[in-house]
């Protein structure tokens, strides 16, 4: 059987590590996506069921830095504040992380060693907040990942680091790259052919508004709504024929810049996942009353001629898509969003 442990052997054996650095930094954006993933076919590496299209936040994400320290424990921080608690999910999943990369005990390497006893101070600031379905997991374990690469210098392809980050969490896969990124589901048991590539087509026109209803930490972690559905609802049997459609929608609305086309299908593939997670047992809501008016009011204004669509992940806050030439009138009837440009970084 495959372990994440094994794939991080398998994607280290051949580095020739450089010698390390006191210190690895990176910064990774988050990613929103347009095209749901919603359902594993490997639970351990984060295989997913189908592929996803994602987009990213440009200077919304994680700047993680990582050292060596002598310490009996992982130091893992926060936004400056040190996690003592090991039960927090955040701590968990990046110790976990960590431990595969400690299971690939290199102490013979001549410049880089990684033993069982080696520990690391991990500090990750992030500008979106946690946890409440706005993408951090996505930012985060990209980030570590590529301050891991500078840090011990393994000079790896993105490919290898979206693999190693998406072994962290599914999503983060695909925050490698600035711009559009399909995550290719693969098909290998091992995963070595489920990573992210980036699409060439660029389009500084299109923005993003983050909506932020209720920053709290939602109730329910992703990985655990996946789970539900894929186990209890009666219609994920057809997720993945709707989202081979909406990719194909998705792909050639973005090679022909056709806004509505793009809008419309990221608005209804996101609304879909939703009504999926609805009919899982017991039901799945992460709307609350802010959510639902809030979609209200965008359906009215597009009644109203503005051309606005929206997205919704794992939480209750909204994404919103519209075209720069909008962003005036966007902001006039939504004074609470934060704009994002996603090619500005
Ligand atoms: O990568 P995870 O386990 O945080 O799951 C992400 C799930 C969604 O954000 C709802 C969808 C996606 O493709 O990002």
């Amino acid at each position: 059987m495959n372990s994440s442990a094994s794939i991080v052997k398998t994607i280290l054996a051949d580095r020739h590590p450089h010698p390390r650095i006191e210190k690895g930094v990176a910064f990774a954006p988050a990613n929103i996506a347009l095209c749901k993933y919603w359902g594993k076919r490997d639970t351990v590496l984060n295989l997913p069921v189908t592929n996803s299209l994602s987009l990213s936040m440009g200077q919304y994400g994680a700047t993680t830095e990582i050292a060596c320290i002598n310490q009996p424990l992982d130091q893992i921080s926060l936004n400056g504040v040190l996690l003592l608690d090991n039960n927090l999910p955040f701590v968990k999943r990046i110790r976990s992380f960590l431990d595969c990369l400690r299971m690939t005990d290199n102490r013979h390497a001549q410049s880089t060693p990684i033993t069982t006893d080696t520990r690391f101070s991990v500090k990750t600031q992030m500008n979106l907040p946690v946890g409440a379905g706005l993408a951090s997991s996505s930012c985060g374990f990209a980030a570590l990942v590529k301050a891991l690469d500078v840090l011990f210098g393994w000079q790896l392809p993105l490919k290898a680091l979206s693999i190693l980050a998406r072994l962290g969490s599914g999503s983060a896969c695909r925050s490698l790259w600035t711009g559009f990124v399909e995550w290719e589901k693969g098909e290998r048991s091992d995963g070595m052919d489920s990573y992210g590539v980036a699409l060439p087509e660029e389009w500084p026109g299109l923005k993003m508004g983050l909506w932020i209803l209720d920053p709290n930490p939602k109730p329910l972690s992703s990985r655990e709504a996946m789970l539900r559905t894929v186990g209890t609802s009666p219609f994920y049997s057809a997720w993945s024929s709707l989202v081979e459609g909406d990719l194909k929608a998705l792909k050639s609305a973005i090679a022909l810049k056709d806004f509505e086309q793009l809008g419309a299908t990221l608005e209804a593939n996101a609304c879909s996942l939703h009504g999926l997670m609805m009919s899982a047992r017991p039901p799945i809501l992460y709307s609350t009353d802010r959510t639902l008016k809030a979609i209200h009011q965008i359906r009215e204004a597009r009644k109203q001629g503005l051309s606005i669509y929206f997205t919704q992940d794992a939480g209750p806050n909204l994404k919103l898509f519209f075209l720069d030439s909008s962003q005036a009138k966007i902001e006039e009837y939504f004074p609470d969003i934060h704009i994002i440009s996603p090619w500005e970084v």
